[in-house]
């Protein structure tokens, strides 16, 4: 026993309880890509594509998003077949405590803590600066120092300094879905399906109109020469030229984030062999044409400047605003619809969060508190409660690119270390069944953790310094409470 301890795998089924294991066999490829289309897109388009181009890339944005496409899929294929191995609905966290043992485990549970909480308030940011979109079609507008944090600063038209307080607006989303959740309330299908073609038509409307008010100019210099460019915080970045692109790429990988959701669907597929890579592989190939073009469109009609200073912020009804007339419309239905479908990615997000946190509390590795439920709702509804107070703080008092680059990191940490384990487990463990095989293992497995490496490198070294400093306080809660708490390993189980 030690931190080598793994859960067995038929505790794992056991625990899981009835509910999951009765889950019916009811989703075909098509809806597992519907689904992994509903979790996909959100604040990584709409805001982070122009922070990307901004701060890294310029044009050459479309072809970070390619790169994080490709670390995408290479890590997806290794995430279902971990999925098909152990046949319950779980995350990274579940399949490796049975695989690779409570250490390994304990870092994935806690680095899904930037993956989701942290995203959550990433796109609880993304919310805030649409918010003041719609409200500016009133005449209204959240104050520059309520709407940011006290890290932001801004010289209006007439040359006065404002400086960020608090972000309310994006505290008070994610209060409003943390309280959804405590009631209990998940996104009906109907609810998934409107979302997702609410949000698919904008991308296309956009792409289609926007194509002809594309500006030459904008595009001359795809690839931008290398050079540091430092933002109006005072944070250098590298931008143009590969380490531009690698950059570019580690950013707009949140736009990516939560195709692992298809994966965890695997025991209510129908034909799991089958549909889990289509529905993983098809939702991610779906999701790049459109991002690409997307992308292409948005850096061709709005310039990088306007990125970086008028048009930094809800860039997208921004661009349609000032370059595309007449199509204000556009603008407004992009707005509401972006103000829709970011509420359900949070939603998404924070019930990802409060499961597995739920998982770990059962085992031991963080405190009971995370799995008492509500009387009457069954929720972990102290484990949201806590959770508000994590992301409300993130939300409110850090800035959007600190936390969505905070989010990218550890969620491609999450996915060097599944697709290292889908391979150490071939060796170790050749006779556990699997529904769903990657091919051409290692090499499959080896090139995601190279590309996926590759983006954390262009992500750069303060957010390595953050990445590193989450995996410190980890290992110390880890050595300091859970080890010495954990059920598997005293023997409670
Ligand atoms: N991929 C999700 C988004 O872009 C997290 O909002």
């Amino acid at each position: 026993m030690g931190i080598f301890t793994k859960k067995p795998i038929g505790k794992l089924i056991q625990d899981a309880g009835d509910g999951e294991k009765g889950l019916k066999r009811t989703l075909s490829a098509a809806n597992l890509v519907a689904l992994g289309i509903g979790a996909i897109i959100g604040a990584g388009l709409f805001v982070r594509t122009a922070a990307a181009a901004a701060n890294n890339a310029g044009p050459s944005v479309t072809i970070g998003f390619v790169v994080a496409a490709v670390g995408c899929a290479l890590a997806g294929l290794c995430y279902a077949e971990f999925a098909s191995m152990i046949p319950i609905a779980g995350s990274a966290y579940t399949y490796s405590y049975a695989t690779m043992g409570e250490l390994v485990a304990w870092i994935i549970g806690w680095d899904l803590v930037l993956e989701y909480a942290v995203g959550a308030a990433t796109v609880g940011i993304a919310w805030s600066e649409y918010l003041n979109k719609l409200l500016e079609m009133f005449g209204l507008r959240v104050p520059y120092e309520w709407s940011h944090s006290p890290f932001e600063s801004v010289k209006d038209a007439a040359g006065m300094m404002h400086h960020g307080m608090m972000n309310v607006p994006a505290l008070f989303i994610i209060l409003m879905i943390t309280m959804l959740l405590i009631r209990g309330s998940r996104e009906s299908a109907v609810v998934n399906g409107i979302i997702v073609i609410s949000k698919v038509s904008i991308v296309i409307l956009f792409i289609v109109l926007g194509w002809s008010y594309m500006n030459p100019i904008n595009h001359a210099n795809y690839i931008p020469q290398a050079s540091i460019y430092t933002d109006t915080q005072g944070v250098n970045h590298n931008y143009g030229g590969i380490w531009g692109i690698l950059g570019a790429a580690g950013v707009v990988f949140f736009a990516f984030i939560g195709f692992d959701a298809v994966s965890t669907a695997a025991q209510e597929a129908k034909n799991p062999r089958r549909d889990m890579p289509i529905g993983i592989l098809g939702s991610l190939v779906i999701c790049t044409i459109l991002y690409i073009l997307f992308a292409h469109v948005l850096t061709g009609v709005a310039n990088v400047n306007d990125f970086r200073t008028v048009g930094k912020e809800a860039s997208v009804a921004y661009a349609i605003n000032t370059y595309m007339p007449g199509y204000g419309w556009l603008a407004n239905m992009v707005t509401v619809a972006i103000l829709f479908g970011f509420s359900s990615v949070i939603l998404v997000m924070l019930m990802g969060q409060s499961r597995v946190f739920y998982s770990m509390s059962r085992d031991g590795l963080v405190p009971k508190i995370f799995s008492d439920l509500h009387p009457k709702y069954q929720t972990p509804y102290k484990s949201n409660w806590i959770f508000l107070i994590l992301v409300g703080g993130f939300a409110a008092f850090v800035p959007g690119d600190i936390v969505g680059d905070m989010t990218s990191i550890g969620t491609l940490f999450a996915f060097i270390l599944v697709c290292a384990g889908v391979w150490i487990l071939r060796i170790t463990n050749p006779e556990i069944q699997r529904q769903f095989k990657v091919p051409a293992v290692p090499i499959v497995s080896t090139l995601g953790i190279l590309v996926c490496g590759a983006m954390i490198a262009g992500l750069g070294w303060t957010n390595w310094a953050r990445l590193g400093g989450w995996l410190v306080i980890g290992l110390v809660i880890y050595y300091s409470y859970s080890r010495k708490n954990s059920k598997l390993n005293n023997n409670k189980e």
